[in-house]
């Protein structure tokens, strides 16, 4: 931290060029691959992370996860060293029930601090698992919180200062399924792993010797589905859910199917009514849960198809350097046999969506994104960057102030709905978010609600999703209080302290 704020905006501009060879695949010679590695291989079985459902006693649920270095076949006929929750590589995909208390356990067996943040849950800020929670090799740390909100597909992930993306990028991440008494739908596949399906993507560049190149990997060529490449999903049935992260660092993807499919659900939950559409994008730290009708006979590809419009990019060199052009399959999705049984209609009413009137809204806020910094300033553990002393909603306007650069935007422990996009489109707003694309010069005008945990000594954080934009610094940090209170932040003396 002692780089001047030329010299790090400087690190920070040789890191794009370096990642924009990598993603165009233009690099000098470095050692690293370019080309998507396994996509010659042979298609093998989509791996499906185990669900973890703890150990339910009374209405408490209890998990264990250590964080744990190992090595995984990524590529088939390679062995990488991965880092990975309860296993090699990325996590089991947890779950959890409206009203229960989670009683969690993380467990470092790394060999650097870390601390996982459940990201999309509403939690108090001493579970949240922000940088100020950072706990050493050794150490475990144990969160509880009372799961109080809907249904909906969350993640976990380290968020430990300046280091998210490359913890992420060793694999540690995975899955949450918040399920609530409210959401057996008609037609609805809900067996996980028969007909909802966890769908994580994620992507790398690997050195010569088949290790994740952590000097030039942050747009990777080659991109992965549950940890693997070339994966083929065999349906039994005919209708199936998709609960699709994009778990990238930097990437975003437009999916598309090769045919209409259903979007049931954003990031916080189910929307009110499922919406067909053709495609649709997500940005990196993003769900969508995507509901396909299957045909005997017919198998599907979910692909990244490329940003339409180039995601607001000035020119296809610029939309390159993000990997917005690139076109990947993803996941092969084998079609079930003549006898799969029919399956009844999609219900069409879900979630009512109800967003409070944005006029009774009486707090705005402002956040302009330039290059990694957010009006004006990078990530201080030690500043608030703003107070909420209050439990109604708030107005957010977030701004991309870059016209060559994306962005996107995540908030801790909250919710928002789109209330308006100025200077720029996105396709898809509707629904509960809690991570949005801010295209190019547009403004996202954001209607929050956050969870009222009143703490004046713990922040949460609010950053440019893109995970080594975040480590640049481009990050914030809120304090949430009673009414009237004041933050008095409580700075870690442990390894994330200054
Ligand atoms: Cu998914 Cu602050 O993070
Ligand atoms: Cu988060
Ligand atoms: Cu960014």
């Amino acid at each position: 931290m002692a780089m001047s704020r030329r010299t790090f905006f400087r690190g920070t501009l040789l890191a794009t060029a370096a990642l924009a060879a990598a993603a165009t695949g233009t690099a000098c010679s470095t050692s690293s691959q370019t080309k998507p590695l396994g996509s010659d291989e042979k298609a093998r079985p989509l791996r499906i992370p185990p669900l973890y459902e703890g150990e339910l006693d009374g209405n408490v649920r209890r998990f264990e996860l250590t964080a744990q270095e190992s090595e995984f076949e990524i590529v088939p006929g390679m062995m990488t060293k991965t880092w990975g929750f309860n296993g090699p590589y990325q996590g089991p995909t947890l779950y959890m029930r409206r009203g229960e208390e989670i009683d969690m356990t993380v467990h470092n067996e790394l060999p650097e601090p870390t601390v996982v943040h459940w990201h999309g849950l509403h939690l108090p800020a001493t579970a949240d698992g922000g940088p100020a929670l950072m706990f050493n090799p050794g150490e475990s740390w144990s969160p509880s919180w009372t799961v109080d909100q809907p249904a909906a597909t969350c993640w976990y992930h380290p968020h430990p200062h300046e280091k998210s993306a490359v913890h992420a990028y060793r694999g540690l991440a995975g899955g949450i399924v918040l399920d609530d008494d409210d959401s057996a739908f008609p037609g609805l596949p809900n067996d996980y792993g028969v007909d909802d399906i966890p769908v994580i993507i994620t992507d790398a560049n690997f050195t010569e010797d088949g290790q994740l190149d952590e000097d030039n990997g942050w747009v990777g060529s080659t991109v992965m589905v549950n940890g693997m490449t070339k994966p083929r999903f065999e349906a039994t049935t005919r209708r199936v859910r998709l609960r699709v992260l994009n778990g990238a660092t930097m990437r975003f993807h437009h999916l598309s199917l090769g045919k209409p499919f259903h979007v049931v659900a954003t990031d916080q939950g189910f929307l009110d009514a499922p919406v067909e559409v053709d495609g649709v994008l997500l940005s990196s730290g993003e769900r969508v849960e995507i509901v396909a009708d299957l045909e005997p006979g017919k198998d599907l590809m979910l692909r990244s198809d490329g940003l339409p419009d180039l995601g607001g990019m000035p020119d296809k060199e610029t939309a390159e350097m993000f990997g917005f052009t690139d076109k990947f399959d993803l996941l092969e999705i084998a079609a079930p046999a003549e006898d799969a049984p029919e399956v009844p209609e999609l219900a069409d009413s879900l979630v009512p969506f109800e967003v409070p009137d944005a006029d009774s809204v009486e707090i705005e806020r402002e956040f302009r994104l330039n290059g990694v910094e957010i009006n004006g300033k990078t990530m201080d553990m030690t500043r608030v960057d703003f107070t909420v002393d209050h439990k109604g909603p708030e107005i957010w306007h977030v701004t991309n102030d870059n016209d060559d650069m994306a962005h996107n935007f995540h908030i801790h422990d909250a919710r928002f709905a789109v209330i308006g996009v100025e200077n720029g489109e996105l396709e898809f707003t509707t629904g509960w978010h809690d991570t949005i694309t801010v295209p190019p010069l547009a403004t996202v005008s954001l209607l929050v609600q956050m969870g009222y945990y009143p703490d004046p000594s713990l922040a949460y954080m609010y950053h440019c999703h893109m995970l080594n934009h975040e480590d640049s610094g481009m990050m914030g940090q809120f304090v949430i209080v009673e009414p009237g209170q004041e933050a008095d932040l409580d700075l870690p003396a442990g390894p994330g302290g200054h």
